[in-house]
């Protein structure tokens, strides 16, 4: 069961429309998530340095190279400037430092994971006496953009894009690039579809990846407040009655039938394969429509567990 849906980028370039998420995949999980995400037919890979498992995905990445199993074109390996870093004179430094902690040459898409920036400390982020978290103000998205480009011309990330920014903030790259981004990952799913900002990307040509396009279970936790079921949403249960289909896979499958490709984690055998068995059905316009009639605005991942973020002039929510 491979990925059998692309989704191609305006230079041309084709990201598998379902990749696997490793956000919250601890080390000792994501090790044998991924082998089976990859004997599974998971071919895009979503992390970042700030879910602290580049170095065991590059281990098992450089298993897979070594004995052939897979080569690097088939791979679409994503991964993303931490907010510790956005700032211009970072963007290198950072990308060598998941390049050599992947054991790649180059990624296939080089995110600026957020919009906003906190300084650069050992260890972890810096807190207040309030108990927030220190913020770094002087946040400038258009000379960050350049040193993006930089990266991207000298060969180490082959794509680059945005996420968690907002209209504003992408229109203003827009307006001072010599290459726009390629893509934006943002939070998409039935409680949060964000139709404007989706058809601002399209108009623009910028493919749209979507988070937590299953609720994010369990950063409640993280969050310290409930959060929406959206696997328990009765127009979905009963969608996925009538397919023969999981919650998740109509989930999974509504987002791709809008054309925005998605990266659902599950460090769970059965449900990683569920999660990429989406391309021997289809959802018909009429159910589409009611899955699109769900839409609530209702955020989840509102980086709630970065106290005090809202205060940076860059927030993006
Ligand atoms: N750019 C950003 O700022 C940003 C923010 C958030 C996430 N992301 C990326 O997007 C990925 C996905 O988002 P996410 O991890 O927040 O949330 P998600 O994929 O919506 O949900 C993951 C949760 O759902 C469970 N799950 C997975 N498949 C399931 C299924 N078929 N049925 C029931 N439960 C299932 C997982 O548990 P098990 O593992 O136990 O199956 C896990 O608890 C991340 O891993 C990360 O790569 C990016």
């Amino acid at each position: 069961m491979a990925c059998k849906m692309n989704i191609v980028f305006d230079n041309g370039t084709k990201m598998p429309a379902l990749g696997f998420g490793t956000w919250r995949a601890p080390d000792d999980e994501v090790e044998k998530a991924l082998n089976e995400a990859l004997e599974a037919g998971y071919r895009h890979i979503d992390t970042a340095p700030v879910y602290m498992n580049e170095k065991t995905i590059g281990k098992v990445l450089k298993e897979w190279l070594d004995a052939g199993k897979v080569t690097r074109n088939e791979l679409f390996v994503v991964t993303k400037l931490p907010p510790h870093g956005t700032r211009a004179s970072s963007v290198e430094k950072f990308l060598k430092r998941s390049l050599a902690d992947l054991q790649l040459e180059y990624v296939d898409l080089y995110h600026i994971h957020v919009p906003f920036t906190v300084p650069e400390v050992d260890g972890p982020f810096l807190m207040d006496d309030n108990g927030e978290i220190v913020l770094e103000t002087t946040t400038d998205h258009v000379a960050l953009w350049k040193a993006m480009e930089k990266v991207l011309e000298a060969g180490l990330a082959r794509n680059i894009g945005l996420s968690n920014f907002n209209q504003r903030q992408i229109q203003r790259i827009l307006d001072n690039c010599q290459i726009k981004p390629a893509n934006l990952q943002i939070e998409n799913h039935i409680y949060l579809q964000q139709p404007e900002l989706v058809e601002f990307c399209k108009r623009n040509g910028i493919t749209v990846t979507a988070y937590s396009p299953l609720g994010s279970k369990g950063i409640e936790q993280l969050l310290n407040r409930q959060v929406p079921d959206l696997l328990d949403n009765p127009v979905v249960k009963e969608i996925a009655q009538k397919l023969d289909k999981s919650a998740a896979q109509i989930l999974l499958r509504h987002l791709l039938q809008r054309g925005i490709s998605t990266i659902p984690k599950s460090t769970n055998s059965k449900r990683l394969r569920d999660n990429i068995d989406l391309f021997g059905f289809s959802i018909d316009d009429a159910d589409m429509q009611r899955l699109n009639e769900l839409d609530q605005n209702v955020r989840i991942c509102d980086f709630g567990f970065f106290p005090g973020i809202t205060k940076h002039p860059e927030f993006p929510f």
